[in-house]
């Protein structure tokens, strides 16, 4: 059923563990999430990019939603990385309320007020909330961020950031990066520490592709509580699609079903790490 992110993410702080939030472009990434979160009886949430919605637009909103309302588990739809007010405001109207103010490329000072600003509106509709602080580095649906322009969250500002945006849910930064990690990822765990240990909200880690199973458990140990993963997910559907397609006799209805299976495949693991800290 269609949940709201704020009750999944209470629920994960309160046995301690971490969900899965999926970016998803078509029908057959909104099933797969639906077809792990229901075999793994485990909140999952289906997460739509600017990216995708430029080619999906209303029509994969309302797609989204209505797979979320189908299934049997806790599912929300949340609209990630955003620092567009037109299209929080589409995204509001046609019925979701989880949404990623993006104003991490904006100065400090801007990004307080923008954040504040959709934090506000966000809340007037009941729904959830999630910022980052610092500055990502990789690359996401052609969007590429140089590893030069990238910035750690800074502590001492997450706590004022936190304060004076009202937001739900903080993305740090601390070393993961968007993308294929071209050497082994080097997380500053004792940074994630330190502002777990200053807040009292959810912490959320983009580039949960590629990232160590150990690495997952001690981020989530550190109040780490949304895992955003794209690439894995991304990969599994093209690999398949590429597969299949060199065969002339394809149906089109196999590789719908082996491209949801091959992208559930790859969710449900991530779901059920998430879900249990060894
Ligand atoms: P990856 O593509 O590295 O999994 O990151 C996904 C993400 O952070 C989406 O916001």
């Amino acid at each position: 059923m269609i949940a709201n992110t704020s009750d999944i993410l209470f629920e994960a702080s309160s046995a301690g563990y971490a969900v899965g939030a999926f970016n998803v472009y078509n029908m057959e990434g909104a099933l797969a999430v639906i077809e792990a979160s229901e075999d793994a009886n485990i909140p999952a949430i289906i997460q739509l990019h600017p990216g995708s919605l430029e080619k999906g637009g209303d029509v994969l909103i309302n797609l989204c939603l209505s797979a979320a309302q189908s299934a049997s588990t806790n599912v929300s739809v949340h609209l990630d990385h955003c620092d567009d007010p037109t299209s929080i405001d589409r995204a509001l109207y046609l019925g979701m309320n989880s949404i990623m103010a993006d104003g991490s490329s904006m100065r400090y000072l801007d990004n307080i007020n923008f954040t504040k600003n959709i934090a506000n509106q966000i809340h007037n509709v009941g729904g959830f909330v999630e910022a980052e602080l610092g500055r990502l580095s990789g690359t996401e649906d052609g969007l590429t961020i140089p590893e030069y322009q990238a910035k750690l969250t800074d502590p001492l500002q997450a706590v004022e950031f936190v304060r004076d945006t009202g937001i739900d849910a903080l993305a740090v930064c601390i070393g993961n990066v968007h993308g294929k990690y071209a050497r082994e990822p080097v997380l500053d765990f004792e940074r994630l520490e330190t502002i777990n240990r200053n807040l009292n909200v959810p912490l959320v880690i983009h580039g949960g592709s590629g990232l160590p199973e150990w690495m997952v458990n001690r981020c989530i140990q550190l109040g780490v509580r949304k895992f955003n993963v794209n690439t894995e997910i991304r990969t599994a559907y093209l690999e398949t699609v590429q597969a299949l397609t060199t065969s002339s006799s394809v149906e089109l209805t196999s590789l719908i079903s082996e491209s949801i299976r091959a992208m559930r495949d790859v969710i449900y693991l991530k779901i059920k790490q998430f879900a249990y800290v060894r």
